[in-house]
């Protein structure tokens, strides 16, 4: 991944620059019929980073991410999102070959032929691209909507268990998006805005759950669920950002998306899985 980004070992393979954040979580009354996991059922802290990536073919566009840590102690659960709600592989072979497709060339270009071939071969690995090119990035972080992408099992305190899907959906004035669009903002002046925002005041996320259909595609991240933005949601809490931590309290928190409480399982889809191994080898070399 770094290689493909053209990033340094002591950074982040991906959404490389970011911002640390502190908030609260406030549960809904609904989430406990979705779940019954503490970390959503129950208010707690929030340690969440607001994040930018342009490796491989988003050097034209970008990829927002927004991870955080809410629940306590031993009931903690850590997501991530982007503001895209499909990934660029469906296996992590196919991501492999995404990534070595994208490797620059000895003259430091990239192989436009080689990325040319691959995506015509395997065409579900522009469906992230193009949601971007067809969605362009908003504004600001605090207009943001960011997607969990997989698929997660949801068990509620009847032992009831279903699929659901991450959404974090901005709320209020923050989500209208001003008139005039700069296509895409320097990194830099998208934390100025974070940082000018929460000086001002506080900044709310809806943590929905999209709740699952019989059939739902549930292991491959490249396709959304069929009418996914119709669907029937459950809104579980609001994520409330109110003050910027010192980067370091995220880099060295060393988020991991397999910390999941009691009540919402791991996807069940092969990226995942990989996930669960990259994250603490990635930061284990990036200190
Ligand atoms: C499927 C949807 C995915 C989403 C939404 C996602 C999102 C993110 C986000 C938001 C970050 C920044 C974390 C932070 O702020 O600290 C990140 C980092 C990273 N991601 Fe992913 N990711 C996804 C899939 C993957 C996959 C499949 C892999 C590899 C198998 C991967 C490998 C990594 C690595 C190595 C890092 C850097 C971790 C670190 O050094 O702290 N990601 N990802």
């Amino acid at each position: 991944m770094k290689k493909a980004a053209g990033v340094s070992r002591k950074v982040r393979a991906s959404f490389a620059t970011g911002r640390c954040v502190r908030g609260t979580y406030v549960p809904s009354d609904q989430a406990t019929e979705i779940t019954r996991s503490e970390s959503f059922t129950r208010p707690s802290r929030v340690l969440a980073r607001f994040s930018v990536d342009r490796s491989l073919e988003n050097k034209n566009s970008m990829l927002h991410g927004f991870s955080f840590r809410l629940g306590s102690a031993d009931q903690r659960s850590e997501l991530f999102t982007q503001n895209a709600p499909v990934y660029f592989a469906r296996t992590v072979d196919q991501m492999f070959a995404y990534l070595q497709a994208h490797f620059a060339r000895p003259d430091g270009k990239p192989d436009v032929e080689k990325i040319n071939s691959f995506s015509a071969a395997h065409p579900e690995t522009l469906n992230q691209a193009n949601y971007i090119a067809a969605h362009p990035p908003a504004e600001s972080f605090a207009s943001t909507t960011y997607w969990g992408v997989h698929a997660f099992p949801a068990t509620n305190a009847k032992g009831e268990t279903r699929f659901i899907k991450f959404k974090i959906a901005p709320v209020g004035q923050q989500a209208i998006e001003p008139k005039v669009k700069i296509r895409v903002k320097p990194a830099e002046l998208l934390h100025e805005d974070l940082e000018s925002r929460i000086a001002a005041r506080e900044i709310r996320f809806s943590v929905m759950a999209l709740l699952d259909r019989p059939g739902d595609p549930v292991m491959d991240v490249t396709v959304r669920w069929p009418d996914e933005d119709g669907r029937e949601a459950a809104r579980l809490g609001t994520i409330v950002i109110t003050g910027v931590e010192a980067n370091h309290a995220c880099d060295d928190a060393g988020f991991n998306p397999a910390t999941l409480a009691d009540g919402i399982g791991c996807p069940p889809d092969e990226m995942f899985a990989a996930r669960r191994a990259t994250y603490a080898l990635s930061q284990k070399r990036r200190c």
